[in-house]
């Protein structure tokens, strides 16, 4: 008995070990914890257990045989957050470069089957050459079968992924298929093929950090949700993250107590639109001054800046917040806002998380570029996200809802419950100033001198502007409930997400929609 116990505790302190003090002390040099430091950082304090710490590798090619590290590099288990389960696995990169075997693999399968069955959320921390190169095909089929555990998971329970290191190749499919991908800066990287091989093929000259770091995923390619600065960030922002999300899709988001009043008005959102429609402004502030204490958790913050998208709380519930952004791009709905737009309000309707919709729109981005790029398509994934969501849907239109980023943005056509529009509300078909450059085009040019045609233009759109351009006429037909005074948003929307809590609606059956991808 005292040898296998002697046994075991040499074994576990292997395990611990990883790859040995020298490669750890690397690991630090570069800004990286080890993946046990990650863990003890990420969950409630004592509440990791480990699964498969004593699991060792089969291969016995390439001199591995002589090469045995207990647990075979990756640590896996569960534990709490915010008193709640999670499942997490951390690659450590100090044994065999964090490389994925046919028996770790079996150990991220072993939690993702759990996480499945017991509902809760998986956290993954990435940090890893790829596929063990010694195993060959045996961990590529570790991977595909993470990744149809990814794709049996989605919609079921949370994924969430951290980039803590090296993620290069096919390796990047897992996290792609995950909900939300956190980078950190100066250490992450993530592509399909390196800078090496894309000399050789294309002759482009560029750097890991350009091609796949951290910001590059956070605002060129919407690849990562969040950046972080360092380890200690990143795994602080999943801990912020997960108090949004439910533990599943049958479960709805934790409840908090609020100490921000449910029937707080707030006078300076009466004046926040300027008095010209073109003159931009910032839509978080509009948010800020109506959800609880002003806290938004907000998701790509750094890419599609014309949508804004995140988290918050209204009188303690988790909503998610979608809105257009006057200040770029003056809100137009494009390719990248389109994408980002859709894929949260699916998040948010797959885990039963109302939707609360900001809108001021002027249309969609014209161009050849937009056009070209299949605008019709992607803009088509941001319709189809709203109209399938069956979560409670709050619609409040703060100013433009032109055309067909009208319909899209929340309207009550796509079956959004309650939808309130501020006095300063423009819903029409287009700008008054387009429309009356085609409607009153004859006129316009009927007049003799150019500053005639001028005043004709001004006259025209004044008129259109208090026919078309305003919030009454959509009153009158019901598309808006209520015109509200903008200082009300805060109390008017908790009063129609608390009536709205007892919402069931549903689509028909089918297998599966067939989303424009
Ligand atoms: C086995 C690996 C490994 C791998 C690294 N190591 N990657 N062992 N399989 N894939 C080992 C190294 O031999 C080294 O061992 C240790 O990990 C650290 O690696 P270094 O190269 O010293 O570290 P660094 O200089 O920081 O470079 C990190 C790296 C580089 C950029 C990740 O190691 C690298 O390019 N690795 C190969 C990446 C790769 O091509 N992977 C396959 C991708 S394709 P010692 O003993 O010296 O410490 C793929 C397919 C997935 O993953 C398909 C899914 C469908």
């Amino acid at each position: 008995m005292s040898e296998r116990l002697a046994e075991l505790r040499r074994r576990h302190a292997a395990a611990e070990a990883g790859g040995g003090e020298e490669r750890r002390g690397r690991q630090h040099k570069e800004g990286k914890l080890s993946a046990r430091e990650r863990i003890d950082l990420l969950l409630d304090e004592g509440s990791f257990e480990e699964t498969d710490k004593l699991v060792r590798h089969r291969s016995r090619d390439f001199g591995m045989e002589d090469q045995i590290v207990d647990g075979d590099g990756f640590v896996t288990g569960w534990g709490m957050i915010h008193g709640r389960p999670v499942y997490v696995f951390a690659q450590d990169f100090t044994v065999f470069g964090g490389s994925l075997s046919e028996t770790n693999a079996k150990k991220i399968m072993k939690i993702m089957d759990l996480s499945l069955k017991t509902g809760a959320p998986v956290i993954g921390l990435n940090d890893s050459g790829g596929a063990r190169i010694q195993e060959g095909v045996l961990s590529l089929a570790g991977y595909a079968d993470i990744f149809l555990r990814n794709t049996l998971s989605s919609g079921v329970i949370p994924q969430i992924s951290a980039i803590m290191g090296p993620c290069a190749g096919g390796a990047v499919y897992s996290p792609a298929l995950t909900d939300f991908v956190f980078m950190v800066e100066g250490v992450s990287y993530m592509f399909i093929t390196g800078p090496d091989v894309i000399k050789t093929v294309t002759h482009e000259d560029v750097t890991k950090e350009a091609l796949g770091g951290a910001m590059t995923h956070n605002s060129v390619s919407g690849v990562a949700h969040f950046l972080a600065h360092d380890d200690a960030e990143c795994l602080a922002m999943i801990r912020e993250l997960m108090s949004y999300l439910p533990q599943n899709n049958l479960d709805g988001p934790a409840h908090m107590a609020c100490t921000d009043p449910a029937d707080r008005e707030d006078a300076a959102l009466d004046s926040l639109v300027p008095e010209s429609s073109g003159v931009p402004y910032d839509m978080k502030d509009v948010i800020r001054r109506v959800i609880d204490d002003g806290r938004f958790f907000e998701v790509q913050e750094h890419w599609a800046k014309n949508i804004v998208t995140g988290f918050a709380r209204m009188d303690g519930r988790v909503v998610g917040v979608v809105a257009n952004q006057p200040a770029f791009l003056a809100g137009c709905l494009d390719i990248d806002s389109s994408v980002k737009g859709a894929r949260f309000v699916r998040f948010c309707d797959a885990f039963q998380i109302p939707i609360l919709t900001f809108e001021d729109v002027p249309g969609f981005l014209p161009g050849t570029a937009q056009e070209f790029g299949g605008i019709i398509r992607h803009g088509a994934k941001l319709l189809y996200a709203f109209a399938e969501a069956t979560v409670p849907k709050v619609t409040v239109i703060t100013r433009k809802a032109y055309g067909g980023a009208y319909c899209v943005m929340g309207s009550k056509h796509l079956r959004t419950d309650v939808n309130l529009a501020w006095p300063s509300a423009e819903i029409a078909v287009m700008g008054p100033e387009a429309a009356v450059n085609i409607v009153y085009r004859r006129e316009i040019a009927a007049a003799a001198t150019g500053e005639e045609q001028e005043a004709v233009r001004r006259a025209k759109t004044e008129e259109f502007r208090d026919r078309f351009a305003n919030p009454f006429v959509s009153a009158e037909h019901g598309f808006v409930d209520d015109v509200i005074e903008p200082r009300q948003t805060r109390p008017r929307v908790i009063r129609a997400l608390k009536m709205l809590e007892t919402k069931v609606d549903s689509s028909p059956r089918k297998k599966h929609g067939n989303i424009p991808l």
